[in-house]
């Protein structure tokens, strides 16, 4: 869904970076190879996870929802020489498509995957992030918040994907879509949660920012 004209979001996507090679190439073969590749972060909304992780310049990163890697590769470009980037998705059959695009980029060696439900994932890793990509399994965005929370480092960043649910947030919902609810429930949580500053932004399908106070 675009949220503003194409004609804007092409203005803008010609006024920001481009793609790197490398992840024009991962964007490719997505498309070609892998189901659903419109889960794929992609150009634009690559630049601004690239952007904001140089600027944080993290030691540790956690995603949740590699898929092929793209948004992985994206958040890696603001990693510390001495950092890492650990990723998770409960698809086993993506693991080597994303390892051979990790591995073809400067940071394959600081990048851990994990195959397997990240409810359960999350609780076994035993260190503290500075900052998590939460882009899966929209029922329990809520969940991974209090899993994530306690090891975030205090200044430390959340950035939550799909937010907007191509706007499904304002519409009626039916009862059994649980993505939309679990989704409306956690952008309200991240607004009253006392321990968090959170700014919703209308990149894409919604891209908020919360930082830990
Ligand atoms: C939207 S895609 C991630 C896209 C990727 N972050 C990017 O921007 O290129 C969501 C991914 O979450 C994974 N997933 C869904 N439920 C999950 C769960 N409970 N635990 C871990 N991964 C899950 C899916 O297999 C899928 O690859």
């Amino acid at each position: 869904m675009h949220f503003i004209s194409e004609d804007l979001d092409d203005y803008i996507i010609k006024h920001s970076e481009d793609e790197p090679k490398l992840l024009q190439k991962l964007n490719r073969e997505t498309h070609q190879k892998i189901l659903q590749p419109r889960m794929l972060s992609g150009h634009y909304q690559g630049r601004v996870l690239s952007m904001i992780s140089k600027l944080i310049q993290p030691k540790t990163i956690l995603e949740i929802g590699t898929y092929t890697g793209y948004s992985a590769l994206c958040l890696a470009e603001g990693i510390r020489l001495e950092g890492e980037l650990h990723t998770i998705d409960i698809n086993e059959e993506l693991y080597d498509f994303q390892r051979k695009y990790f591995d073809l980029s400067s940071y394959g060696k600081q990048i851990h995957q994990y195959v397997g439900d990240a409810l359960e994932i999350v609780p076994k890793l035993n260190m503290n992030f500075d900052l998590v990509f939460i882009d899966a399994d929209k029922e329990n965005y809520c969940n991974y918040f209090e899993l994530i929370i306690d090891k975030l480092n205090v200044g430390g960043v959340i950035l939550s994907d799909n937010v907007l649910w191509s706007g499904k947030v304002l519409e009626s919902i039916k009862p059994d879509d649980v993505d939309t609810k679990g989704l409306i429930a956690y952008n309200a949580l991240l607004k009253n949660d006392v321990r968090v500053e959170t700014v919703m932004l209308p990149i894409r399908d919604g891209l908020t920012i919360s930082r830990k106070k």
